[in-house]
């Protein structure tokens, strides 16, 4: 025999050797629910492992990010029902609950990046990520909110904004006011290649927005059947001044990131989404797959060509990395 690959995989020094993917804590997102109703920072029931945090817990875990070498947080607000309007001011409050967790973090641990989500969805009485008028979801009045909502979080300190609402124009309307607002440095990660999911299950447990949500997000969200779609929107989202672009869901959608990374070469992530971490965690948790599965799992995103991961398994995974 002349090929033999086995030779190559005989010893640990000879594998590490030929390895063709590495994930480090560097490539990984952390997403964090934060609240400050009294009560609610508890686990999320179908999300074992995940609590919202005050703005103090939030810190701390910025603070356990940059321990780990993790460079980057996600916020995601459960908001107090009684802010929640058909209006959705409460977006662009300064005051709200995530330019206060931005402030909080960058003033504790300023290498730390923070990422926040721009959408609607954490503050609208019927939890469409846009404006909603005789049940149809208002593209460009959502996108003037989104504005607004992004200066906002922009003003707090953020790093990098993610739009995740999938309305049209909403990339090039936010990068043209962060210029004239003068937040040049601002990087907006578009979640590009969103699928109408049902992997979101647990994240609307998480940010409370699960009972409000009326009909689903099938007209802005995309059909999971695309993917000649899915490079369109990227490229869109990149000539409209996307630094970055997000697949979502990570798992199911591996193929959209390997072409998307292949067609633009852009910084491209993959949202672990919250089904995903709920499927994975379960499994571990009745000890019907081994923890290994969560390395395996972001590597996997890794040799698709993603960048980094958003991923709730980000701390355990560093540590894992860690050899601890
Ligand atoms: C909302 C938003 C969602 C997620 C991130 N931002 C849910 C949705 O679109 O309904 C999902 C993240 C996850 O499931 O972990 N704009």
């Amino acid at each position: 025999m002349t090929h033999r690959f086995r030779r190559l995989r005989r010893t640990g020094a000879l594998r590490a050797l030929v390895s063709e993917t590495r994930l480090s804590a560097a490539d990984f997102i952390w997403p964090l629910f934060i609240t400050d109703v009294p009560g609610a920072d508890v686990e999320v029931p179908s999300m074992p492992g995940v609590r919202r945090l005050s703005v103090d817990g939030a810190v701390r875990a910025a603070e356990e990010a940059a321990r780990l070498g993790i460079p980057a947080v996600c916020l995601f607000p459960y908001t107090d029902p009684a802010l929640k309007t058909e209006a959705c001011k409460e977006a662009w409050n300064p005051g709200n609950l995530t330019n206060r967790a931005i402030r909080a973090i960058k003033a504790a641990v300023p290498e730390v990046a923070v990422m926040t989500d721009v959408a609607l969805d954490p503050y609208n009485a019927n939890g469409h990520d846009g404006l909603v008028k005789d049940g149809v979801i208002l593209n460009d009045e959502t996108v003037e909110a989104l504005v607004r909502m992004a200066l906002a979080q922009a003003e707090s300190g953020a790093d990098i904004l993610g739009p995740s609402d999938m309305m049209d124009g909403r990339i090039g309307a936010i990068r043209m006011a962060l210029e004239t607002a003068g937040h040049k440095d601002v990087a907006i990660l578009s979640y590009a290649a969103k699928y109408a999911s049902a992997f979101y299950g647990p994240f609307r447990d998480a940010v409370g927005a699960s009972g409000a949500l009326k009909g689903d997000k099938k007209t802005y969200q995309m059909d999971p059947a695309n993917r000649a779609e899915a490079l369109r929107l990227v490229g869109r989202d990149l000539d409209e001044g996307a630094d970055m672009v997000m697949v979502k869901p990570g798992m199911p959608y591996l193929d959209i990131c390997r072409e998307v990374k292949d067609a633009f070469g852009a910084p491209t992530f993959a949202y672990q989404v919250s089904g995903e971490y709920a499927m994975l965690k379960g499994a571990i948790g009745n000890g019907w797959v081994k923890e290994e599965v969560i390395l395996e799992s972001l590597l996997a995103f890794r040799r698709a060509g993603c960048d980094g991961i958003l991923t709730y398994f980000a701390p355990a995974a560093a540590r894992m990395l860690a050899g601890g």
